[in-house]
């Protein structure tokens, strides 16, 4: 069991909530972030009355004064910070560039990219004592163009981008971009709304095909992985953009979490 405390973003639903109720399953204190207070207070409720410890401080996390509320819950209430889960994120707009909503694009950008960075900023005078780990939850999309996903797209590739320029500013922390593969969430349902003439037909229909045959994994598959990455990922993975089920983390998925 890990005695070790964590910040995950976006836990009030989906792939968060799943990863931090693993996360407090494996021991870790956990600190939660959303804007839905009620939905966080519950997966915070139900954390506790498995018998973990969880806080939540819900707010927007494109907010500075969130991320600073969060590591100084973390520092106060745990006393240390040993990783940060930057799992919050949006993927509207889904247009094609030509017709997205502007502001819709800088929201995208503010809450997939500039949150990230403002939590990482204010964590990490606490991690380097650690020596802790920063996760960076990405997609697919950073490196496979979709017609309609630009903004998505964009910002993922910029999370990768800031998630190894990082790893060789922090050498002692570490480091991960992680793609969670398609998951039956939120999000999935929002591009099955959103999507159908702004998503190229064919990607379109992939995407209600994954829904109607059972396809999209459930939370706590890439959850797990995602947990056992923020508690135990080596140093030597610094920088790495990777696969929720690729082979190395399977194998310190098996290590610390075996079913
Ligand atoms: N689902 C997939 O197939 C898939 C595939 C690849 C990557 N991902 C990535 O996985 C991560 C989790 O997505 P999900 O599928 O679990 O989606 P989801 O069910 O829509 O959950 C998104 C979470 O982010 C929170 N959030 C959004 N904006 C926020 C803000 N401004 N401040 C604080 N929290 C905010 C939401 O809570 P509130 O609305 O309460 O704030 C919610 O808890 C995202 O980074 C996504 O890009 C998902």
């Amino acid at each position: 069991m890990s005695s070790q405390t964590v910040i995950i973003t976006g836990a009030s639903r989906g792939l968060g909530a799943a990863a931090a109720r693993i996360l407090a399953e494996l021991g870790a204190r956990v600190v939660l972030n959303a804007r839905s207070e009620g939905d966080l207070n519950t997966v915070a409720g139900s954390i506790r009355a498995a018998g973990g410890q969880a806080i939540a401080v819900a707010g927007d996390i494109s907010q500075p004064a969130v991320s600073r509320a969060l590591v100084e819950t973390a520092l106060s209430q745990f006393g240390g910070l040993d990783a940060i889960v930057n799992n919050a994120g949006v993927i509207e707009p889904i247009a094609p560039v030509a017709e997205a909503d502007a502001d819709a694009w800088q929201r995208n950008l503010t809450i997939n990219v500039i949150a990230p960075v403002l939590l990482t900023q204010a964590a990490i005078p606490a991690l380097r004592e650690r020596q802790g780990r920063v996760i960076n939850v990405s997609s697919g999309a950073a490196i496979r163009p979709k017609g309609g996903w630009a903004a998505y797209g964009a910002s993922k590739a910029a999370l990768n981008l800031f998630n190894a320029t990082l790893a060789l500013e922090e050498p002692r922390l570490t480091a991960i971009a992680l793609r969670p593969g398609v998951i039956d969430t939120e999000m999935q349902a929002v591009i099955r709304r959103e999507g159908q003439g702004r998503m190229s037909e064919a990607e379109y229909e992939r995407f209600a095909r994954y829904h109607a045959q059972g396809q999209l994994n459930p939370p706590e598959l890439p959850g797990r992985a995602l947990a056992v990455l923020a508690l135990y990922a080596p140093p030597d993975w610094n920088g790495a953009f990777m696969a929720w089920d690729d082979e190395r983390v399977a194998a310190l998925v098996a290590q610390h979490a075996g079913m």
